[in-house]
C-alpha cells in the first residue's frame, strides 16, 4: 500500500473533516503516513494524531521558519518527545530562504541544533531546503547528518545536488510537483534517481497534483504521483507503490 512520508494533518485545513478523511484513507490504498511537525505547537497536534490512529506515525521538529521560537528549553521539550515509540523522525527541519525568515544565521543555529538531536536521540531527519542548496548542504557534511540518515522532502533542486545527497545515503521525497507541467528539473531528477531512494510524499494540505492543483491536497491524491513516476521510470505502477512503502519502511525503521 502506498506509503505517504509527508503530511500535516494536524492542518486547520482538516478542520471540517478529518475523521472522516483519516478513517477513509485505507480504503482509498494508503497504508501509513508519517505526519510532520513544523513547530512546537504542530509537534504536539502531531503526536496527539499519532497516539490515536495506528496508522499514522510522527515526526517532531520545528520548521526553518518558525525557528525564531526555539530556545534550550523547547529544545529539551523536543529530545524528550523524540524518545516516544511512534515519533519515527527529527522534522521538518532545515534552511528556508525563499520566504528569509527569521534571519538567516538563526535558521542555521537550529538547522544544526535539530541535526545535532537527531544524531543523540538516533533518528533520521526530514530536511526542508527551499533557495538554500549550498548553505544546506555544507551543514549537512559539516555536522556528519548523514550518519542520522533520513530524506530531502519535496526535492527542488538539480540532479548535480540530488548525486551529492544520493552518495551521502539520503532519499529524495517527491510529491505532487512531480505532475506539474514546469517541473522539468524534477523529472529529470527522478529520471537519474535508483528507485530505491525514492519517497512518496503530499505535503498535504499544500501542494496537490495535477488534475488536483491548487485544491486541498491529501494522501488519496498521491496515486497521480504514483503514475508520473511510472511513466517516467518505465516501470508498473504496483512497482512504484511496493519499492516506495520499503524505502520509507527503511529510513523510518519500522518493521
Ligand atoms: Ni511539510
Amino acid at each position: 500500500m502506498i506509503f505517504d512520508t509527508h503530511a500535516h494533518y494536524d492542518d486547520d485545513a482538516f478542520q471540517e473533516d478529518r475523521e472522516e478523511l483519516l478513517a477513509g484513507l485505507n480504503a482509498a490504498g494508503i497504508g501509513t503516513v508519517v505526519n510532520v511537525g513544523a513547530s512546537i505547537a504542530s509537534t504536539k497536534t502531531t503526536l496527539e494524531l499519532a497516539e490515536r490512529y495506528p496508522f499514522i506515525y510522527a515526526a517532531a521538529g520545528v520548521h526553518p521558519s518558525e525557528t525564531a521560537e526555539l530556545d534550550e528549553e523547547k529544545m529539551k521539550w523536543l529530545e524528550e518527545m523524540c524518545v516516544r515509540p511512534k515519533v519515527v523522525a527529527v522534522g521538518e527541519i532545515g534552511l528556508d530562504y525563499h520566504w528569509d525568515e527569521p534571519e538567516r544565521e538563526i535558521q542555521r543555529r537550529w538547522f544544526r541544533e535539530q541535526i545535532r538531536l537527531a544524531l543523540r536521540v538516533n533518528l533520521p531527519i526530514i530536511v526542508h531546503s527551499r533557495d538554500a542548496a549550498k548553505d544546506t548542504l555544507d551543514i549537512i557534511k559539516e555536522e556528519k547528518a548523514a550518519e542520522a540518515g533520513g530524506v530531502i522532502h519535496c526535492f527542488s533542486y538539480s540532479v548535480e545536488v540530488a548525486r551529492e545527497y544520493l552518495d551521502m545515503g539520503f532519499c529524495l521525497g517527491v510529491g505532487g510537483v512531480l505532475t506539474f507541467k514546469n517541473a522539468k528539473k524534477l523529472r529529470e531528477v527522478v529520471a537519474y534517481m535508483p528507485l530505491d531512494r525514492l519517497l512518496l510524499e503530499t505535503d498535504c494540505p499544500y501542494m496537490a497534483p495535477v488534475p488536483h492543483r491548487g485544491e486541498r491536497n491529501s494522501s488519496v491524491y498521491l496515486p497521480f504521483v504514483v503514475k508520473a513516476v511510472s511513466e517516467i521510470k518505465g516501470i508498473p505502477e504496483e512497482e512504484v507503490i511496493e519499492a516506495t512503502e520499503a524505502n520509507a519502511r527503511r529510513m523510518y525503521r519500522l518493521a
